[in-house]
């Protein structure tokens, strides 16, 4: 048999992923004060233990301000690095790459958390404890009516926001992740500097393409001068806004292109969510919906892209990677479902049970092997009428 792509490892500059499958992150909204709490550890310990290459941390914001909602992990003092060091240490001591995406959610900032309704914050929340914010974007156009109108950020807010940021990347390397994501997509801060439809400032961060990409890219360019030249940093965009008059695709392959130029190695491909939730479905579902935005960057801009949304079979996973049309597949729900999923899709590619738990935490792998004797036992038994 030969060895499915999935589970060949894979060296992004000096670290190593023992195969090919990312989780993807997820915000818990769970933090108190921007602080991860024992409900963060034990999720992120699912996927640790589950067999994934690379696991990433949710959106980690890099200013209070730029919190989606009160709920949000944070990075921008000294007193959230304790969790985030535990985390990175136990990935490692399990051989799995910790990373950490770093986020600011702009005019999506200061909201209800998904459960409470996604929306502006209400009174019920403030009664809740509950607090609003100040919230910052390229202009003062709110996402929609009735959210909060943003400051819009001065030219020199704009050098103290990359400052926010690279500070925030320097705890991040303290606290011993390997792999670094700007999150560039979804409708938060970054995103809206890019999209026509959100920055409609008439400076040199705004305007035409290279305006809208100015502060993307130098943010872009001054976290790669900060995070260690052995280490990948991968930037997540929306490809398509999905909106007419929106950020497009051939924009997505034009600003990758810029993106390489800079050092970034790898370019993740999700989609939508300048107006509305996180990533509402103005692009039409279907299995890997965003695998073609994957591969165009990677074809057309001849650099490293992960694909995700909506893969969930291993087959097609791994078809995904021997077409070309990504180099790494991420994947969220499915691994909140079955956080096992990497250790099971390498035995849905081929590889025997027995075989595949001996690369399991011993502490599971040894039981779990005694069972597949046992299985097989009793299947044998079965087969021969004894059971
Ligand atoms: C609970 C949850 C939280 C998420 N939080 C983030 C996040 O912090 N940053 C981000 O870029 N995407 C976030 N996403 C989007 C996922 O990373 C992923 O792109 C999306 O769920 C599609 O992949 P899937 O079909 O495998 O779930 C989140 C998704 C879920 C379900």
């Amino acid at each position: 048999m030969t060895q499915p792509l999935l589970f060949t490892p894979i060296a992004l500059r000096d670290v190593t992923l023992k195969n090919r499958v990312v989780i993807a992150p997820m915000a818990m909204y769970s933090a108190v004060d921007g602080i991860a709490q024992d409900f963060h550890f034990a999720h992120w310990g699912r996927f640790v233990l589950g067999g994934a290459g690379l696991v990433f941390i949710e959106a980690t914001a890099v200013t209070d301000q730029g919190r989606i909602t009160n709920g949000d992990l944070g990075l921008w003092s000294s007193a959230h690095m304790p969790p985030l060091k535990r985390f990175a240490a136990f990935a490692k001591s399990q051989g799995v790459v910790p990373a950490i995406q770093l986020a600011h959610a702009g005019r999506k900032g200061s909201m209800q958390r998904p459960w409470f309704g996604n929306g502006p914050l209400t009174a019920d929340d403030l009664a809740r404890g509950e607090k609003t914010w100040e919230i910052v974007a390229p202009t003062t156009e709110p996402m929609a009516e009735g959210y909060i109108v943003p400051r819009a950020l001065s030219v020199s807010d704009l050098a103290t926001l990359k400052t926010q940021w690279v500070d925030a990347a320097k705890r991040a390397i303290d606290c011993g992740f390997e792999v670094l994501e700007i999150h560039n997509a979804h409708g938060y801060l970054v995103h809206e500097f890019l999209s026509p439809l959100s920055n409609t400032r008439n400076d040199g961060y705004g305007g035409d393409f290279a305006g809208r990409t100015r502060f993307p890219l130098e943010l872009a360019e001054a976290l790669r001068a900060v995070w260690p030249k052995d280490k990948p940093v991968f930037l997540r965009v929306s490809a398509v806004d999905g909106v007419d008059g929106g950020w497009s695709m051939d924009d997505t392959v034009a600003y990758a292109k810029e993106l390489k130029a800079r050092g970034i190695d790898v370019i993740d491909c999700s989609s939508g969510g300048l107006f509305g939730s996180a990533t509402a479905a103005r692009i039409k579902r279907t299995w890997g919906f965003q695998v073609p935005y994957a591969e165009r960057v990677r074809r057309e801009a001849g650099i490293k892209s992960m694909a995700v949304g909506l893969i969930v079979d291993p087959a097609y996973a791994e078809e995904v990677l021997q077409k070309g049309q990504a180099d790494l597949i991420a994947i969220a729900r499915e691994a909140l479902v079955n956080p096992s999923w990497p250790q099971m899709a390498e035995i849905a590619l081929g590889r025997t049970a027995s075989d595949a738990m001996d690369d399991w935490p011993v502490q599971y792998g040894w039981w779990l092997k005694h069972r597949e004797r046992s299985i097989a036992q009793i299947r044998a038994d079965e087969a021969a009428g004894n059971a």
